[in-house]
């Protein structure tokens, strides 16, 4: 359970006797007359808000000129919103630097791959590396510290914004210099950086650091493992930038716990988060759902990804939408019910606020057609009306499951950054490699077989499961080789695919056939990728069918099993899913193309059962419906998505709904169309 005076989740002003939710959104008052604010309290009110994100873009208000700073209107909305029974988890402001500064100093503007200045006119415009920006940014954070550390409406502290959204590739002369001194401290010497990034290839070899640049545009394709350090680097400069303002934070008010948004959703790749979330005290992330078939199931796993980050314990949802967003091409708007199902979802994987970009929708601005909780129309609204419906069901509804944790499965996907960045740069044999979409294809397999599944880091403690799914992991340092080794021949089910185990952490091949570490494990040895061109597939003898991948592979032992060959394609005859069962009870399975998704899921459920893992829901319930279950020390609960466009009986299940079911005329309970509904279950 939560503690409520511990670091580990904002420290509610009011120290309530029980874990809460949170629910509020990003509050920008300095949009807006003092007026629209007494109104803003009142609604808040009204929705039952009790948490709200301030300060995030502001400042140029707090410091308008070097020489000054303008603390009144913060000073002022922090005490109306404390007699209003709303805490703040407030912003470094550090996200946007002000006009005076960059004008002062435009060495601190980042610099495209191909030599551009990013200028000022959005946001974002600074260099992790620049220590001009640091100090400045380290100036504005210790003054509000100072300033607000015994607030007492401050509940958690907000680290900059969304680190690394526009600026997490910045090519300029301050990161050239912090990039040298980033590898001096990974290498040491030069023979050492000269090794890694295997440097005798097209004569990169370096006789001094200086010499040695970030991957700008060159004549042809970069040095690979120089492009996978950078995205290491890059990464690491911006978590410095995040301990850079946390150490403040701390040294200042070591009992605010300190928190960062991070960006788990689909075309976000270039932070790792695996990483950083080891630098907050709790985590909090931000999704916005793709409006398109597959959205929820996405949703869903970028949530399960955010709880398997936070180690299991409640998170914090900091942003999503009560409606449209503005950055598509097309941005429609949710559906009636979708905003709850969406923040629900959340909850469901663990998330203990509810939050939204933003409070109120901006009349101007480039956010100003993005939806808000108080729509341009006001509080006369649907959005409105259903913001407020929201806040009573988590006050009221679910009050009693604040604080509980996500229960773990018994089968996990392993996510891995590293593999992440390596697939998805060039000189490859396919541009069709993406790590994102292959492990969520293999969470879509899991909902369709109605069997719960944990989505973690590479570096979590996957080994207490008892089937491991390790997608497209592609960088396979020999230690990690190692645990996948040991804890299949300790009895665990590892399932695998194509481009796994093919390098370690400096991009070198493992030689003597792939996948190098992979092959006694798997009992099988591949000599030549074939990857398949963009929209060609392959049809395997079991009937399935493939598309981005085909190897040619050689089953090298007789506890390996071809489950299905390919039937034709650049590898036709060949071995194209195997498994290889282990005399200890332990498996490793390896499925060598991207399988279509009805197989997949045959496939997993043929793995399952050699686990021993068997759906919790009833048999007509599964794949129609996601389960997804929180507990506590005395009672679990279980949540329950529909999947379909049509309303789903829930017959045969246990315990008492607490939200989101209707009984029908004759009595049955009925979750509605992509409707979602959490139940408690009874306790022994
Ligand atoms: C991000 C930012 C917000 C806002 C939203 C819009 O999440 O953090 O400031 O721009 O996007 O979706």
């Amino acid at each position: 359970m939560t503690d409520a005076g511990s670091r580990d989740w904002p420290r509610w002003p009011d120290r309530p006797a029980r874990p809460r939710f949170g629910y509020g959104a990003d509050y920008n008052p300095e949009q807006w007359p003092r007026r629209v604010w007494e109104e803003d309290l009142r609604l808040m009110r009204r929705a039952g808000v009790n948490i709200v994100t301030l300060g995030v873009f502001s400042w140029s208000r707090l410091r308008p000129d070097p020489h000054t700073w303008d603390f009144g209107w913060l000073d002022e909305i922090m005490d109306r919103l404390h007699e209003n029974g709303v805490a703040v988890d407030l912003a470094t402001a550090t996200a946007s630097p002000p006009a005076w500064l960059t004008t002062a100093h435009p060495e601190i503007l980042p610099v495209t791959r191909t030599g551009e200045t990013v200028w000022p006119g959005a946001r974002q415009h600074w260099r992790p590396t620049s220590p001009v920006f640091r100090r400045h940014a380290l100036e504005v954070t210790t003054a509000l510290a100072e300033r607000y550390g015994r607030h007492p409406a401050l509940a958690a502290w907000h680290v900059s914004n969304e680190l690394g959204c526009h600026n997490v590739h910045d090519y300029s002369e301050d990161a050239a210099t912090a990039f040298r001194a980033w590898l001096r401290e990974r290498y040491t010497t030069l023979d050492g950086l000269n090794h890694a990034w295997a440097t005798d290839f097209w004569s990169q070899r370096y006789t001094d650091w200086g010499q040695v640049l970030p991957p700008r545009l060159a004549a042809s394709h970069v040095n690979p493992t120089q492009q996978l350090d950078f995205a290491r680097f890059s990464s690491d400069a911006l978590r410095d930038h995040l301990r850079a303002e946390s150490a403040i934070l701390r040294r200042l008010t070591p009992e605010i716990p300190i928190t960062t948004n991070f960006m788990v959703m689909g075309h976000v790749s270039e932070m790792n988060y695996a990483d950083w979330a080891h630098e907050v005290d709790f985590v909090s992330n931000d999704h916005y759902v793709r409006p398109e078939p597959g959205g929820a199931d996405e949703l869903s796993f970028c949530a399960n990804l955010t709880g398997g980050l936070a180690r299991g314990r409640p998170w914090y949802l900091m942003e999503h939408s009560t409606s449209a967003v503005n950055w598509r091409s097309v941005n429609p708007p949710k559906n009636p019910g979708e905003m709850a199902r969406d923040s629900l979802l959340h909850v469901a994987h663990g998330a203990d606020a509810v939050c939204f970009f933003q409070w109120r929708q901006s009349a101007a601005g480039a956010e100003k057609y993005h939806s808000a909780m108080v729509p341009h129309t006001g509080a006369q609204s649907r959005v409105f009306r259903e913001v407020t419906e929201l806040g009573r069901v988590l006050a009221e509804d679910l009050a009693e499951v604040a604080g509980s944790r996500r229960l773990p499965a018994r089968a996990a996907i392993v996510f891995d950054w590293e593999s992440r960045w390596a697939v998805s740069r060039d000189s490859l044999p396919s541009s069709l490699l993406d790590v994102h979409r292959e492990a969520l294809d293999w969470y879509t397999a899991f909902l369709d077989a109605g069997v719960r599944v944990d989505v973690l880091p590479t570096d979590a403690d996957w080994e207490t499961y008892d089937l491991v799914v390790a997608p497209l992991l592609h960088v396979l340092p020999e230690a990690t080789a190692r645990r996948l080794t040991g804890y299949v021949e300790g009895g665990g089910h590892l399932v695998t695919t194509y481009f796994s185990g093919i390098v370690d952490e400096n991009d070198h091949v493992h030689l003597g056939g792939y996948p190098g570490p992979l092959r006694d494990l798997l009992g099988l040895r591949i000599e030549e990728f074939a990857p398949l061109p963009e929209g060609v597939s392959v049809g395997l003898d079991d009937g399935s069918s493939g598309t981005v991948w085909s190897d040619r592979i050689t089953v090298t032992s007789a506890e390996t099993e071809v489950l299905a060959r390919y039937a034709d394609g650049p590898s036709a005859g060949g071995a194209a899913l195997t498994r290889r069962a282990l005399p200890g009870g332990g498996g490793a399975a390896y499925v060598s193309t991207r399988l279509d998704e009805a197989h997949r899921v045959a496939l997993l459920g043929r793995l399952l059962a050699e686990a021993g893992i068997d759906g919790e829901l009833p048999e007509e319930l599964r794949g129609r419906v996601e389960l997804t279950v929180r507990a506590d020390d005395g009672a679990e609960y279980r949540f329950l998505t529909n999947r379909t466009d049509e309303p789903v009986e829930l017959r045969g299940l246990l315990g008492t709904p607490l939200t989101g079911v209707t009984t029908s005329a004759e009595g049955s309970r009925v979750l509605a169309p992509r409707g979602i509904t959490a139940w408690r279950l009874p306790t022994a």
